[in-house]
């Protein structure tokens, strides 16, 4: 199956990073045109990188910057993208912090910090997508689809997880959102989807795979007995964003070498 996203912008939030990194590698390589969005100054050069890689190996993009938890920065990306592209096709709703307390220690900070980017940013990311793909209408030398969301969820939609409260409910919430788009909008041809990430090998979640030890216990929590890497969810989005996934709208898509299936449980319960 050949898999092709020419023609397409795709704005991929978070990409000088980690998933978003790989999203955006991934969706180039498959011929789109990829909007490298981070958030300040201090990750402009390793967004500068990923742009390098993406046009060395023959795609195109931008790099551009603006922080998603703030309401004129993303309206004003849209616009600038929608300037120089003409429109937007696919939004990969990636950009997300960690800021992991034990919850009667949690600040409300941290509490806003996590909520405002992983939730606050998607929504404010989705509503400029959407805006503009009702605008455009469906044009089938794009897609035969108006619009495609990618919401980058985690597993923690579904697993608890202590220490993480304020995360872990970002998550549950994207869940809802995500679902909810997917209805509201489904008569409209726009496709909306998560993918729900287990333990990917990214900054964010170094703690738990840089040392040996570190590594024995995560791979406890993993049947598939492996670290995920930023392409096992690049692929996943380049299929979800193509029409060979038309008919797949308001799902959650799992991508952990079975972490949801609750190890512990292969010995116990
Ligand atoms: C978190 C990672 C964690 C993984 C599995 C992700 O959503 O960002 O820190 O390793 O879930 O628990």
């Amino acid at each position: 199956m050949e898999i092709s996203l020419k023609n397409q912008v795709a704005i991929v939030t978070g990409a000088s990073s980690g998933i978003g990194t790989g999203i955006a590698k991934s969706l180039a390589a498959a011929g789109a045109t990829v909007i490298v969005n981070h958030s300040s100054e201090h990750s402009a050069d390793e967004a500068n990188e990923v742009l390098k890689e993406i046009t060395d190996a023959g795609g195109t993009g931008i790099v551009y910057q603006c922080d998603v938890s703030s309401e004129e920065q993303v309206v004003g990306m849209f616009q600038e993208v929608i300037s120089q592209f003409g429109t937007v096709d696919i939004l990969i709703n990636n950009a997300g912090v960690q800021k992991d307390a034990k919850f009667t220690e949690m600040t409300l900070d941290q509490w806003n910090t996590v909520i405002n980017i992983n939730l606050t940013g998607q929504f404010l990311c989705a509503r400029e997508a959407i805006k503009e793909f009702l605008r455009r209408g469906i044009d089938t030398s794009r897609s035969v689809a108006c619009g495609k969301i990618i919401h980058i969820s985690s597993v923690h939609e579904v697993i608890p997880w202590a220490g993480h409260a304020n995360y872990a409910a970002s998550k549950g919430a994207i869940r809802m959102l995500m679902q909810t788009l997917a209805q509201e909008y489904g008569a409209d041809k726009i496709r909306v989807n998560s993918i729900c990430p287990g333990a990917i090998q990214t900054p964010i979640n170094k703690n738990a795979w840089s040392t040996p030890e570190a590594m024995n216990s995560l791979m406890k929590l993993v049947p598939y007995n492996r670290i995920g890497k930023p392409e096992d969810i690049g692929n996943l989005a380049v299929f979800l964003a193509s029409d060979h996934a038309d008919y797949i709208s308001g799902a959650s898509i799992f991508v952990d070498g079975a972490m949801t299936t609750f190890e512990s449980f292969s010995t116990g319960g």
